[in-house]
């Protein structure tokens, strides 16, 4: 229970990675605000809440300021404080540099990485009126780190995060807030299970382990990151990653 009387934000919880991380931290104790898009963020509170938990849905689109600001107003609202903040909203999104459109090159940025700075900048400004800290974990991805021929904004993106997290480690560090990324291999979500079998398997052959990673996995690293076991720790970037970038 290392989340027990905190408030913790969830983006992109509705689904997969968010998903299974807004489950663990209200497991741990967390109120936890489900903050989507898309609806399905209401069943996901509805379903942990019927178990006894506290979680609320929020409607929000990450990559509209306005919106970002009313979910960090009312999540204070309604639970008092924010404490912990996790950043997983995202896109994927496919093709090299001469075959990505600028409208998919502009919205896979606003999303994956405008979205992240949005809720990194408002979650903060409330952390410091608090004034005692808090814990924030970025969504980054294996192509943080290394690239791939295909996914040139994604990793673009994704490289943006791993610097944003850095740089706001650094400005907050002695106001007690910490700012992490977790970056993971090719994780079994939505973003996979449409992708054919073939294609599948080339991607588990690119893991060490030899299989892809569960949500559980990554969201596990991220409460890690996001709790006190974690307390010296800002800056840094946790590959969950089967060994995807070690080879
Ligand atoms: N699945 C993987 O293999 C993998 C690997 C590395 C990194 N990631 C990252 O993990 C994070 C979660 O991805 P996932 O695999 O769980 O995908 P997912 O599609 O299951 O979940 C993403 C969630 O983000 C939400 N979302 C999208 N745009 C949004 C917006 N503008 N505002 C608010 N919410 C929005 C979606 O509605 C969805 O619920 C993403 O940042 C993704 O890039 C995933």
């Amino acid at each position: 229970m290392r989340f027990q009387n905190k408030v913790a934000i969830v983006t992109g919880g509705a689904g997969g990675i968010g998903e299974t991380t807004a489950r663990l931290f209200a497991e741990e104790g967390a109120s936890v605000v489900i903050a989507d898009l898309s609806g399905k963020g209401q069943d996901v509170s509805d379903a942990l809440n019927e178990r006894g938990l506290e979680t609320c849905y929020m409607r929000t689109d990450v990559t509209k300021e306005e919106e970002v600001i009313r979910m960090v107003k009312q999540t204070v609202q309604r639970y008092g404080r924010v404490d912990s903040l996790f950043a997983g909203a995202g896109i994927a999104s496919d093709g090299p540099a001469d075959q990505v459109d600028l409208d998919v090159w502009e919205r896979t940025i606003e999303v994956n990485l405008t979205g992240v700075f949005l809720c990194n900048k408002h979650a903060i400004k409330q952390m410091l009126m608090q004034g005692y800290g808090g814990t924030i974990v970025n969504c980054g991805s294996v192509h943080s780190h290394v690239g791939k021929a295909r996914v040139a904004a994604y990793a673009a993106s994704k490289g943006g995060v791993e610097m944003l997290t850095k740089s706001t480690a650094v400005a907050y560090a002695s106001k007690g807030i910490r700012v992490n990324a977790v970056c993971p291999g090719y994780i079994h979500t939505n973003l996979i299970s449409g992708l054919d079998e073939r294609i599948v398997n080339v991607l588990i052959g690119q893991h060490p382990i030899g299989r892809l990673g569960t949500t559980e996995e990554v969201a596990k690293a991220v409460l890690f990151l996001a709790s006190d076991d974690a307390s010296f720790i800002t800056g840094t970037s946790l590959l969950v990653d089967g060994g995807y970038t070690a080879v």
